[in-house]
């Protein structure tokens, strides 16, 4: 990762008290890495947007002192500061009367980049946000919700900042292209390693996007800093045990790999088989039909194949069941291989090679041992 432009933030005992007296922040103390997302989630009013913009000097801080690669930041002009610090807020915040492209070269340009030039610039952030040039052209009205949001990334990129500070930047579009906002920014994330804060009220969005999350509670207080996985498996307390919610240990599952839970073999039957073989062939009254390349196409059973005779066909096949690739070191997680368990009609989870062929299977069992022996081993905090 490239050391230039890598910007730690250091809030050392940061208090914010607004005039008519609110404590929004209290005696804040926090370091965020480089490189990384770390959001910043807790219920409304609990100081997440006042502990962002104090970053970048929106909002004075009333009390301690906050760094940026090392440098107090009220030594450095507002101005200059903010230079290196994007911005992105709900609803993007466009410029209505300005075109996307326009939008995007808006800074740029004030920094005294040629209008050509910046906007040559913008036409390639549509690009890495995930947008058709076409749309340059349009005004932010002519816009979905989504693209919007994707454009106020893209104004926030313009001017190259080393950090992005994003308040609650997907919470006013729907789940599905909110998905799709998040998958994209870990993937920007990873492609341009920028030190990313972000902020938000939803403990899942927390969770799929932080490398660290920092967990506040009304009146500004830091309740826990952590590892998305340490916080689902050890919360400090009853409030983080509630924010972070009743399957938190479900979705702990979700950070542990699934290499070690146990695959034990599994009788794979290729479709256009005989019915008499494939009957023969079955372990425990159950199958798996596979095509020529030993992907899974579904399942057989001894009452499934009663009625059937000749050659199996695709007609002949009980559907069901998600699938989790058991191929070190690309394995999925504990939470992949007891979903398929559980999903599967045979109570069997596929595993699949990352070629999609099928190793084996796997039971909730051995997913529940493979999670005790990772307790035992100190890899989750029990
Ligand atoms: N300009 C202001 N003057 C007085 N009080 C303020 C001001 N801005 C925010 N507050 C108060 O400070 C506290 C923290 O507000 P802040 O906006 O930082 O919370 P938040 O965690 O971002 O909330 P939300 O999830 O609703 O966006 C709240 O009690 C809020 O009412
Ligand atoms: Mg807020």
């Amino acid at each position: 990762m490239p050391t230039q432009g890598v910007r730690v933030i250091e809030f050392q005992s940061v208090t914010k008290r607004y005039a008519d007296g609110t404590v929004a922040v209290d005696s804040l103390d926090l370091t965020i890495d480089a490189g990384r997302i770390t959001v910043l989630v807790g219920p409304s009013g609990c100081g997440k947007t006042t502990s962002l913009r104090m970053i970048n000097r929106m909002v004075e801080a009333t009390s301690g002192t906050i760094l940026v690669n090392g440098e107090d930041i009220r030594a450095q002009r507002p101005a200059t500061l903010r230079r290196g610090i994007g911005y992105v807020i709900q609803n993007a915040g466009l410029f209505p009367h300005r075109t996307v492209i326009d939008n995007i070269a808006t800074v740029p340009v004030l920094l005294g980049t040629k209008k050509a030039a910046a906007r040559r610039r913008a036409e390639e952030l549509l690009d890495t946000v995930g947008l058709p040039r076409e749309l340059g052209k349009r005004y932010p009205a002519q816009l979905s919700g989504g693209q919007q949001q994707r454009v106020g990334v893209a104004r926030a990129l313009a001017a190259d900042p080393p950090v992005l500070l994003m308040d609650e930047p997907f919470s006013a579009v729907d789940p599905v292209v909110r998905d799709d906002l998040q998958e994209e920014l870990l993937r920007l994330q990873s492609e341009l390693g920028k030190t990313i804060v972000f902020v938000t009220h939803d403990i899942d969005e927390a969770i799929k996007l932080g490398d660290k999350v920092a967990v506040l509670r009304v009146g500004g207080e830091l309740a826990q800093y952590d590892t998305p996985a340490t916080l689902l498996a050890k919360p400090v307390d009853d409030f983080v045990a509630s924010f972070v919610g009743r399957d938190r240990g479900y979705r702990a599952l979700g950070f542990l790999s699934a290499h070690g839970a146990e695959v034990v073999p599994l009788s794979t039957i290729p479709l256009g088989s005989p019915v008499d073989e494939a009957r023969a062939a079955l372990t425990g009254g159950w199958g798996v039909v596979v095509d020529e390349n030993q992907a899974p196409l579904g399942w057989v059973s001894t009452s499934s194949l009663s009625t059937v005779e000749g050659e199996l066909r695709s007609a002949d096949l009980v559907a069901g069941g998600s699938l989790y690739v058991a191929d070190s070191p690309k394995s999925g997680s504990l939470r992949t291989a007891l979903d398929a368990a559980l999903s599967s009609p045979s109570g069997v989870g596929i595993a699949v090679d990352s070629g999609g062929a099928v190793t084996g299977g796997v039971t909730a069992e051995s997913v529940l041992k493979a999670l005790d022996e990772a307790r035992r081993s100190g890899e989750v905090p029990s």
